[in-house]
């Protein structure tokens, strides 16, 4: 299966890392293609945990190649101190790394900017992650941003003063410090040295690697609900977190797709505001936040947790194309005798099948839950389906046939041999 496409089915935070790490076992690229250090991949291996934010999760695999693609936005800063950290942990990436020269360059003025308005919203936060990623979407949508490859032009320097002018008088608009010209020269002149050797034109060799046959990993960030457009607006990120957006974030066309791959988790969680129909309870919330660790990787934020939502999640099957879906955290529910899933919502009286697509109705929506029978631990060292509890394979089976696409991987546990590759599941009910 030459080009995969990995997204996140629920609102992020799926262990879309651990998967996307499973799955470059004997790939040639692992490449992402949109939104920037919002995200936040977790992988754990040879006892030790990585947190990625820009990188893709194959930067922790010798000789997978790592692209960033042009729908991304980059922070130099913020992605010169990741391949650091993997540095000094003995990994070595630059060599693997090829960033797209279209992608925007995100500066400090947009994060700073994001905190301000992010602060302003006093009524109702987005709780975004703070990282700039709305503002630096803003510019590029507006034609007002610099590319990374700005970084490589005689005339960069120029182009960095009329913008950091420009958008320093947007800062102060929003009540925040603006941003000092001297020190922002040095950071350009690092990261004119050290990024512009890590660009290049990442759509031609995603082209020559697919001709060859080599798989290719796209790996989406953040999750189907935390879409710009298919998500809960205006609880959202900025960009486009669908399968689709792989295409167009990275200069591929869609007949090169062969497969996409959803990761949902086997319960729901959320960080940030907006609508979060199957919310537990504040005391089962908290047993599942415990359990399942379940704090934001790049804000340490606790998540909200809830259970599995399936109207989401047959959304997300539809938005994204989703071929086969690879299911996490089953061990965080262990010892529960049953376990509430969301099959339906409750609109004003009437049952539907699938979210309401306006926001105001989505915050309305009452889940519909069934009690689906729960199971005991799971072995720590089971590797086929026969080796899981019974019930876990009526869960996921009850998953799949309820949302029309089969679970082809179940994590039950963070590390990479915790993975039961499978084929649970075909059709829809
Ligand atoms: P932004 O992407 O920082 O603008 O944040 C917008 C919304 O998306 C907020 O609710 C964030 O908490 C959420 N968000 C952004 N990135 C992630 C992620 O990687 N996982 C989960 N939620 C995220």
């Amino acid at each position: 299966m030459p080009a995969v496409v990995v997204v996140g089915m629920q609102w992020g935070d799926e262990g879309k890392g651990k998967v996307i790490d499973f799955l470059a076992e004997g790939a040639a690229w692992t490449v992402r293609f949109q939104g920037g250090a919002n995200a936040g991949h977790t992988i754990h291996f040879g006892g030790a945990r990585f947190a990625l934010h820009l990188l893709p999760s194959g930067a922790v695999r010798a000789g997978v190649r790592c692209g960033l693609g042009w729908g991304m936005v980059i922070d130099p800063g913020r992605l010169l101190e990741e391949i650091e950290a993997l540095e000094a942990r003995g990994i070595s990436v630059r060599d693997r790394i090829l960033v797209s020269g279209r992608a925007t360059l995100l500066l400090p003025h947009h994060a700073a900017r994001d905190r301000a308005e992010e602060a302003a919203r006093t009524g109702t936060p987005i709780g975004t992650t703070g990282r700039g990623i709305g503002p630096a979407y803003e510019s590029r949508a507006a034609r007002a941003a610099l590319l990374l490859a700005d970084l490589a032009e005689p005339d960069g320097e120029e182009k960095l003063r009329i913008v950091h002018e420009s958008t320093n008088e947007r800062l102060s608009a929003s009540g925040a410090e603006p941003i000092a010209w001297e020190p922002l020269l040095a950071s350009w002149r690092r990261w004119r040295a050290e990024i512009v050797p890590l660009l290049g034109d990442l759509s031609g060799a995603i082209e020559v690697a697919l001709a060859r046959g080599e798989r290719v990993l796209f790996e989406g960030a953040q999750g189907t609900h935390l879409d710009l457009y298919a998500g809960t607006y205006p609880f959202v990120t900025s960009s486009s977190t669908l399968a689709a957006g792989a295409c167009a974030g990275c200069g591929i066309g869609p007949t090169r797709i062969e497969r996409v791959i959803g990761v949902a988790k086997a319960y729901a969680t959320r960080v940030g505001a907006g609508p979060f129909p199957t919310e537990a309870t504040a005391e089962e919330g908290a047993r599942l936040r415990e359990r399942g660790s379940e704090r934001g990787t790049t804000t340490g934020r606790p998540r909200r947790c809830g259970w599995l939502d399936i109207p989401m999640l047959r959304a997300a099957v539809r938005w994204n194309g989703i071929s086969g879906i690879a299911l996490t955290k089953a061990d965080v529910l262990s010892g529960r005798k049953t376990v509430p899933v969301a099959v339906a919502y409750d609109l004003d009286g009437e049952r539907i099948a699938h979210p309401p697509l306006s926001p105001s109705a989505l915050a309305r929506v009452r889940p519909v839950f069934e009690e689906w029978p729960g199971w005991e631990t799971i072995p720590p060292n089971a590797s086929r389906v026969e080796d899981l509890p019974p019930n876990l394979v009526r869960y996921a089976e009850r998953i799949a046939s309820s949302v029309g696409a089969p679970i082809v991987l179940l994590s039950t546990g963070p590390a990479r041999e915790q993975t039961v590759a499978c084929t649970i599941g075909t059709s829809a009910d």
